[in-house]
């Protein structure tokens, strides 16, 4: 059985929350075992609906549960060992397995331990829907790229070493000055890479869409179009723009008319922009929306008669790769990004993508590894690569 995951992410304060819990309220009612989840360490969640949430999943209302992941708990501890191990490594006398490129996050426990809550939730079978509350656009991209990243990480640094320590292990240590980890740090890390990469596998699932909140101004929108093509670059699917805080029109001074003004134009930019998804308005209230109901109203509203849990049709995510009559192309879907902001390379069976400050390795599958890029362009909101097969040399 498949769980319905959606994730709301935006700037800071443009209401996050108050559409993720309003989301879940809606759900909820509508009859779906519904979990909304807080990924940031602010208790916002338990203000909005005026409860106390702890570090078990609390019920709110019929088919409603809040559930606050407490980030300092009993998962610092193997984490803390295995970050020591993999620093303490690349400290050892000038070894640096890891070139400056490849490197791209050091993960922090507490995102680690968000994205493992979340697992062990949609596994549970507990849930129709799990909704995720996440902190701000920045660290929610950071929390994103992490399962992949780390677990190129793992293979990279613990694989190769476990190998060659098991036989090694007595002499190394006299010799190298290198630290051996112990088993239990090889056995820690490989239950968390697996564990890893089955959140990579359910975030990049049909059912699992991000929802971009905002509010019409237009730092704000620079900032969600960004986040729209990093995003995308993760392999994330975004299925809808919640714009909230629209003041209503009419009436008032001169002051709320060009307010009124400004943020139809920012609207008519929101639109363009963000042309093939569909966009939730949602009005400034008169006050904020807290309690199960008036969350649910506030959802009800914005959604204006849409399934607020509808699966996006298209079937193809972000990334696609097609034959062609001398190889392949593989293209990955990024929205607004310009030739100049992307750098492509290629290591072995690894292309290294880089939006901007953000990067990702990509595992070429199998069927690519006997092949050259022979042309890469970014076009219409894609990067395009064109592998091309080489035939084996004939002496
Ligand atoms: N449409 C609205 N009308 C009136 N008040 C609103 C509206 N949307 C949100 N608020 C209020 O604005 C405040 C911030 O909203 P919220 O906590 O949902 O933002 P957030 O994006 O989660 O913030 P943070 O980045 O701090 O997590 C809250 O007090 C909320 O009740
Ligand atoms: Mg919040």
């Amino acid at each position: 059985m498949s769980v319905r995951i959606i994730l709301f992410t935006g700037k800071g304060g443009v209401g996050k929350t108050t559409s993720a819990a309003g989301t879940a309220a809606l759900a909820a009612r509508a009859g779906q075992r519904t979990l909304v989840l807080s990924t940031d360490a602010a208790h916002s969640l338990g203000d909005a609906f005026g409860r106390q949430v702890g570090r078990e999943p609390v019920e709110v209302a019929t088919n409603l549960w809040v559930h606050q992941v407490d980030a300092q708990r009993r998962f610092e501890r193997s984490w803390g060992e295995i970050q020591g191990y993999l620093m303490s490594v690349l400290d050892a006398a000038g070894v640096d397995p890891i070139t400056a490129e490849e490197l791209t996050v050091i993960p922090g426990a507490e995102e680690v331990l968000a994205l493992l809550e979340l697992r062990n939730h949609v596994v549970s079978g507990d849930w129709d829907v799990v909704i995720v509350d996440c902190a701000p656009t920045a660290e929610t991209l950071r929390l994103l790229a992490l399962p992949e990243a780390l677990g190129w990480y793992m293979t990279r640094v613990f694989g190769v070493q476990r190998r060659v320590v098991r036989a090694l292990r007595p002499m190394l240590s006299r010799a190298a000055g290198v630290p051996m980890p112990e088993d239990a740090v090889f056995d820690a890390v490989e239950r968390l890479h697996a564990d890893l990469e089955q959140v990579q596998q359910i975030l990049t699932e049909k059912d699992a869409t991000v929802r971009l909140v905002l509010t019409p101004e237009t730092v704000v929108v620079a900032e969600a179009r960004r986040s729209l093509t990093t995003l995308s670059l993760y392999g994330y699917r975004v299925d809808g723009v919640i714009a909230n805080r629209v003041f209503p029109e009419g009436g008032g001074d001169e002051w709320r008319a060009g307010w009124v003004a400004a943020q139809q134009a920012v609207l008519a930019e929101v639109r363009q922009s963000f042309a093939d998804l569909p966009i939730w308005l949602s009005g400034y209230r008169a006050d904020e929306p807290m309690g199960v109901d008036a969350l649910a109203g506030f959802a009800e509203a914005a959604y204006g008669g849409d399934d607020s849990l509808a699966i996006p049709e298209s079937g193809e995510g972000p990334l696609t790769i097609t034959r062609t009559s001398t190889g392949a192309v593989l293209r990955i879907a990024l929205p607004f990004a310009q030739r100049q902001d992307v750098d492509l390379a290629r290591h072995g069976d690894e292309l290294v993508v880089t939006v901007g400050s953000y990067r990702r390795l990509l595992s070429l599958p199998a069927a690519l590894s006997r092949h050259t890029v022979s042309a890469a362009r970014v076009e219409d909101g894609a990067l395009q690569v064109r592998f091309r097969f080489e035939q084996e040399e004939q002496p």
